[in-house]
């Protein structure tokens, strides 16, 4: 017999000895019918969202972003990143459709934990700080700032925005560990031009913009077939190209012609999900309870925060560690979805990495019974999220095939992916492939790429920047 099979066979028979995770493995369970129910479920609330504000769990935010590069894009713009663990900022000098982009910097930071959780001055005076620190690095590249012009930002703040226009929006709340005081319903754009003030940095924000819609509008850049831009890292979202006269909600008709971008804001979808109780309770004690619910089961903030809470459930309820229950896993946050991928790369017979990563993140010695059940948590948390992940692209491909017919014309169809989870853990990357393919057949998938597009938001904020430019 293959190692394979010994080992499905052992780890089937582990399985059958622990009803917890017999249950879990089953309350979990995405069959493609199950699947299908799921995205059109989504589609529905795409449709929901696009009639009315507020119309379905999808926001369905309307971006300003009617307009994607050209290539002909020309100067010297910058590009703010604000949304997950780390705060970029870069310079981005484009020469037009024949040299694209001359050069471009970066500095980037992690953001300390409290200013995620501080005030609005704190957090935009950090950003502001970091900025005139680049700015007064810079050296004089190609394009000099004529006098009287100020430097153009493009900001990408991942989180939603109700967007009044392409450079302003406010805040609709926080997500994915942030919660700043009193900035739910401000405009952003005021808070980080305040904090610039005060900095006495004198810089315009000319696009403010979503990380779904600057994966769009970079990979855009370079590829005209990229229809859509989705995230899958520490939180997750999806932007696409919309028909305007699809979108009933939009107010200006005048312009109902062509197309807009649309921020679905899809983290927030919860209807018929698969939520057990380790779910409920893990988004009852997050900062935003109740909201995000399918983000809480897609993307790299939750996924080892839920396997934990499986594991110490086992561990109550069973003997998986021994006697007693080890201390450090009761602490929360204590497992990244970094540390299930590692777990899920050990294929050595003994699994004596995952036993090494227990030891390191828990202090428990467990046996290769216990090591085949914490790997069997993983899978199923992590299959569990790629699916819901490949059905959430399969209704945003359905709308915009209904809207186009690309796909079924032969037309190749790209979806721009950026996101840690995405990029770093090939068996999720698998898992939502294999629900794209059995959700949209063999003869469309063929038509999409799923294409990896790292860190290209703030080359698309930048590039907004430009189309959008005062001057
Ligand atoms: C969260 C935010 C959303 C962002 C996504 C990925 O879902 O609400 O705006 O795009 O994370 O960063």
């Amino acid at each position: 017999r293959s190692n394979n099979t010994v080992m499905s066979a052992v780890r089937s028979e582990s399985t059958s000895t622990c009803p917890v995770l017999t249950k879990f493995q089953k309350d979990c369970a995405t069959p493609t019918p199950f699947l299908r129910v799921i995205a059109n479920a989504i589609a529905g609330d795409m449709q929901a969202g696009l009639a009315v504000h507020g119309g379905g769990d999808l926001e369905m935010i309307l971006t300003y972003v009617d307009a994607l590069p050209s290539g002909k894009e020309e100067g010297l713009f910058y590009a703010l990143d604000l949304g997950g663990t780390n705060f970029r900022v870069r310079s981005v000098q484009l020469g037009g459709e024949e040299e694209r982009v001359v050069a471009t910097k970066s500095d980037q930071l992690s953001i300390p934990q409290t200013l995620m959780i501080g005030t609005s001055e704190e957090l935009f005076g950090f950003i502001a700080s970091k900025l005139a620190e680049f700015v007064a690095k810079e050296e004089p590249g190609r394009f000099p700032l004529e006098q009287g012009r100020k430097r153009e930002i493009g900001f990408t703040f991942s989180f939603p925005v109700n967007q009044t226009s392409i450079d302003s929006g406010t805040l609709i709340k926080w997500t994915k560990g942030f919660n700043v005081s009193g900035m739910q319903g401000k405009n952003v754009v005021a808070c980080l031009n305040e904090a610039m003030e005060a900095h006495g940095l004198d810089m315009r924000v000319s696009a403010l913009v979503n990380d779904g819609v600057g994966t769009l509008a970079g990979a855009r850049y370079w590829d005209k077939d990229v229809m859509a831009g989705v995230i899958l890292g520490t939180g997750t979202n999806a932007c696409y190209v919309e028909q305007k006269n699809a979108i009933p909600k939009l107010q200006n008709k005048s312009s109902s012609s062509g197309t807009t971008i649309i921020n679905t804001e899809w983290g927030g979808f919860s209807k018929c999900l698969p939520r057990t109780s380790f779910d409920q309770e893990m988004d009852k004690e997050s900062l935003n309870p109740g909201e995000h619910l399918y983000e809480k089961m897609i993307s790299g903030m939750y996924l080892g925060e839920l396997v934990r809470r499986v594991l110490l459930h086992m561990c109550k309820t069973s003997d998986l560690f021994g006697q007693s229950v080890p201390a450090k896993l009761a602490t929360p946050l204590a497992l990244k979805s970094q540390d299930l991928c590692k777990i899920q790369e050990d294929n050595t017979d003994d699994l004596s990495s995952v036993g090494s990563i227990l030891y390191n993140i828990f202090e428990i010695k467990a046996d290769l019974k216990a090591r085949r059940r914490v790997v069997d948590v993983c899978d199923t948390v992590v299959k569990r999220g790629g699916r819901l992940a490949g059905a959430g692209i399969v209704a945003i491909l359905e709308r915009i095939e209904r809207e186009t017919k690309r796909m079924a014309s032969g037309q190749r169809t790209v979806v721009a992916m950026d996101g840690a989870l995405y990029e770093k853990y090939p068996q999720y990357r698998q898992y939502m492939q294999d629900a794209l393919v059995e959700l949209l057949g063999h003869d469309l998938a063929s038509h999409v790429e799923i294409k990896h597009t790292k860190d290209v938001s703030g080359l698309g904020a930048a590039l907004l920047a430009a189309t959008n430019s005062i001057y």
